[in-house]
Order: structure tokens, then sequence, then C-alpha cells
């Protein structure tokens, strides 16, 4: 049985004091969860949020990582450094890293690499443009984006990888893809992975939807089959509304 992941991704948004209030008034609405709950914050957050969630069944990711462990790279954070301070996820590849940051599937696959050897719980995005799908592309694109974000990988490191499909035309869109869209597309990440390696391995990995995820699509989009919950971000923002999703049975 897959656990399900409800991960909240705040993108540039929130200073420390409001973070730590969000957690105060987040934490005893999704105290009974069985989910997973994750906040991907902020950099400048990460560490007032670990403080604040402690005793709570919050868990805390940040929105990216650099593949090295140091060096001369001005203004990169290293994984390492974020399991310094107890940090425990980490998004890989979003598309805005992707559109606007020079993030490829090469540097997705070294970051990845690199997260699940330090322990860290990587959640990688992939997902097709409105382009993409509308030419009828989506499956090949997805299922590439998957087979190189995880290439070179063992079994047993596929099995602890989160992999998160967001459509871009449907982030911060408020248009989501209906839930047999989104089903059937989770589905062939699926099958690619179990083409790779095989059905245990297909059937044991986590993956979420996500793309305007809301409290009023919420329950829909988590019931189907290989759904296996959301990254959430502009829902993310506000913490009755998140704990409505995390809540949405
Ligand atoms: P959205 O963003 O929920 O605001 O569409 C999702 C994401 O970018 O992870």
């Amino acid at each position: 049985m897959r656990k399900k992941v409800i991960a909240g991704n705040w993108k540039m948004n929130k200073l420390p004091n409001e973070a730590m209030n969000f957690i105060s008034e987040l934490a005893p609405l999704v105290k009974s969860a069985e989910n997973e709950v994750v906040l991907c914050v902020p950099y400048t957050d990460l560490f007032y949020s670990l403080l604040h969630v402690q005793d709570t069944n919050i868990k805390i990711g940040a929105q990216n990582m650099h593949y090295e462990e140091s060096g001369a790279y001005t203004g990169e954070i290293s994984g390492e450094m974020l399991k310094s301070i107890g940090v425990e996820y980490v998004i890989i590849g979003h598309s805005e890293r992707r559109a606007y940051f020079g993030e490829t599937d090469e540097t997705v696959n070294k970051k990845l690499k690199k997260a699940l050897s330090l322990g860290l719980k990587p959640i990688v995005c992939i997902g097709e443009s409105l382009e993409q799908r509308e030419s009828g592309e989506a499956k090949d694109i997805v299922t590439m984006q998957t087979k190189l974000a995880l290439e070179g990988l063992e079994s047993d490191a596929v099995e602890k990888t989160i992999i998160a499909y967001e459509p871009i035309w449907a982030i911060g869109t408020g248009k989501t893809a209906t839930k047999e869209d989104a089903n059937e597309t989770i589905k062939w990440i699926r099958e690619e992975i179990e083409k790779i390696y095989g059905k245990k391995v297909s059937d044991s990995v986590i993956i979420l939807y996500g793309g305007s995820v809301k409290s009023s699509n919420a329950k829909d989009l988590f019931e189907m089959s290989d759904i296996d919950g959301g990254l959430v971000g502009g829902a993310s923002l506000d913490a009755q509304e998140l704990a409505k999703i995390i809540n949405y049975k």
C-alpha cells in the first residue's frame, strides 16, 4: 500500500515570521492526518520552520539543491547543507526551475542521485507543456523525462523517489487536469518504471499530481487509483485551505 503524501510548495513566498505563524495555524488542523504532510519552504525559512515543526507531524522540504557538495557555486545550496540542518525532503526539477533557471534532465538526474545518497527524500517534477499535450506528445514527454531522471539508479533508490506529475499548463493557472487524464498519465509513468525496474518497484513508487490542486478538487484527484497525493502551490499558502486538502477524506 502506497502512503499518500501531500506537499505544499510555497515557491518564493513567506518570510520566517509568516512561516512560523502558518505552522502554528496548520499543526493542530492536521495532527490526525494519515497522510505525510510536507511543507517545501524557501531556504531562508528552513531553519525557523524546522524548529517550529518539532512535536508536530509536519515535515520540512527545500525547493531545490545543488548536486555538488561544496565549491565555487555562488548562490547555491548543497544537499549536505540541507541535510545538516535536518531538512527531510527536497523538490528537484520543478518546471519553473527548468523554464527559468536552466534545469535540464541531466541536472535533475545528478541532483536526484545526490539527494538519495544523502538520505534526503526527493520529489522529482515532470510534466508536459500545453503544446505537447495538444499535439499528442504528452506520453512521450513524460516517459522520457521519467527515464532520464532515473537513469543509473538502482531499484531500491527508485523506490525511495517520489515523482510529481505536474502538467505545466495546469500550474498556477486554475486549470486542473481532469482526474482521468492525470491518472492515465501517472499510469504511463508507472508503466515506464515497470519496463525498466519491474512491477514491484513501479507499484511502490509514490507519484503525486500537481497543478491547481485545491480543496474543491483534492478528493476527486487523490481517490484515483494511481494518484498518491499532491504537490500544491498556490493553495498551500493558506493554512486553512491546505488543511482542507490534507484532510480531503
Ligand atoms: P499550483 O502549483 O498548485 O499553484 O498550480 C503547483 C506547483 O507548482 O507545484
